[in-house]
């Protein structure tokens, strides 16, 4: 039996600082890479638990239960306008997803189309109310915001200052397209409130409470959906169809269930009819590189189970396009699996 990995979407306006919490949390530089500081792909990359568990170490308390999940995989997508199939095909992946938002700007067009994808596919999702550190006299630091959110160390301007942007940019606006919300630390229910979870991308401030938050949510939806053992083929989405160096065509996937095996064949539906192909590698990004500008070279191994981030290796890859639906099977399921993505 193998516990599955949660995907978490990473969803919001753009410049409001998604790829840069990310980048903080993995200590990468992706968002400063970025042609124009605009993110214009789908990203992946794996949180393992162990790192969760050591920056969210002071407040593991907090939590009910014991986390068991083996980490989290982070979908990040673009925020600008032009990318609304990006922003679908990201939230099609999520079991959960954190939508982020500038708590000095508040909600833009993109938070609200953002919000109608989650509801459209009934995703549960958290608030990242992010830039913490530009509130008005707000004493941001590397530290967890419980840590850090009491009058020893804000000054009472900077709290009333909080609250107003929290409630005026935050809450309300969620309450007027119907949901309930809260600072996390005031909600009691969390099937019933949306969680508002402050953090600094720049300082650090927030994000263990962010990841404990979003890592118990994760095991705890997936335990209520018996979605926590991975089992059966691999069902993927493709991100980008690449040329590489001495492997011709590959592409760049995520395994969002089942397990996936090298020497299996890859189906895969497109516009124009099914394409089949044999994998001949499958190449894993190491743990918090993001996939799609990684420090690191990717790994090849036999096996990957879902979720994760994947290269594949595979003849005959020059009719798939971004966006493709695909399974990765043995020989005799192979006509059982042009049927499902051609119904996809
Ligand atoms: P798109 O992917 O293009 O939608 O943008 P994004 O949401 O990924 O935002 P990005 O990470 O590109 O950040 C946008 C700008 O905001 C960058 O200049 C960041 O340095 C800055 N920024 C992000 N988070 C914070 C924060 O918490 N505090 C401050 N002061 N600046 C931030
Ligand atoms: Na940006
Ligand atoms: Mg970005």
């Amino acid at each position: 039996m193998s516990l599955r990995c949660p995907i978490v979407c990473v969803l919001g306006h753009v410049d409001h600082g998604k790829t840069t919490l990310l980048d903080k949390i993995r200590k990468t530089r992706v968002s400063q890479r970025e042609a124009g500081g605009i993110t214009q792909h789908i990203g992946a990359s794996e949180i393992p638990i162990d790192v969760i568990k050591k920056v969210a170490k002071d407040l593991l308390g907090m939590l009910k239960a014991d986390l068991k999940i083996p980490g989290l995989l982070v979908i990040d997508t673009p925020g600008h306008e032009a990318f609304t199939s990006l922003r679908k095909r990201g939230g099609a992946l999520a079991d959960i997803a954190i939508l982020v938002v500038d708590i000095n700007e508040g909600f833009k067009p993109q938070t609200i189309e953002s919000i109608n994808i989650l509801k459209q596919n009934k995703t549960p999702f958290v608030v990242a109310a992010n830039k913490l550190d530009l509130v008005p006299g707000w004493n941001s630091k590397d530290v967890p915001f419980v840590l850090n959110f009491n009058e020893k160390v804000q000054h009472p301007n900077a709290l009333t200052e909080f609250e107003i942007r929290l409630y005026n940019n935050i809450i309300k606006p969620l309450n007027e397209l119907g949901f309930d919300a809260d600072l996390f630390t005031r909600v009691e229910d969390l099937t019933r409130t949306v969680c508002v979870i402050p953090v600094s991308a720049k300082t650090g401030e927030g994000i263990p409470d962010l990841l404990l938050m979003i890592a118990g949510l994760a095991q705890k939806y997936l335990e209520d959906n018996l979605k926590l053992d991975v089992k059966g083929p691999a069902k993927g989405t493709v991100l980008e169809v690449k040329e590489e160096r001495g492997l011709g065509k590959t592409i760049d996937a995520i395994i969002y269930d089942g397990i996936a095996r090298r020497g299996d064949y890859i189906v895969l539906g497109n516009p124009d009819g099914v394409v089949v192909s044999r994998v001949k590698a499958l190449l894993k990004p190491k743990p918090l590189d993001e996939m799609r500008d990684p420090r690191d070279k990717f790994k090849p191994v036999n096996m990957v189970t879902a979720a994760a981030g994947v290269k594949i290796s595979a003849p005959d890859l020059d009719r798939v396009i971004a966006g493709s639906p695909f399974r990765i099977v043995p020989k005799d399921k192979i006509e059982e699996a042009k049927k499902e993505v051609m119904a996809e």
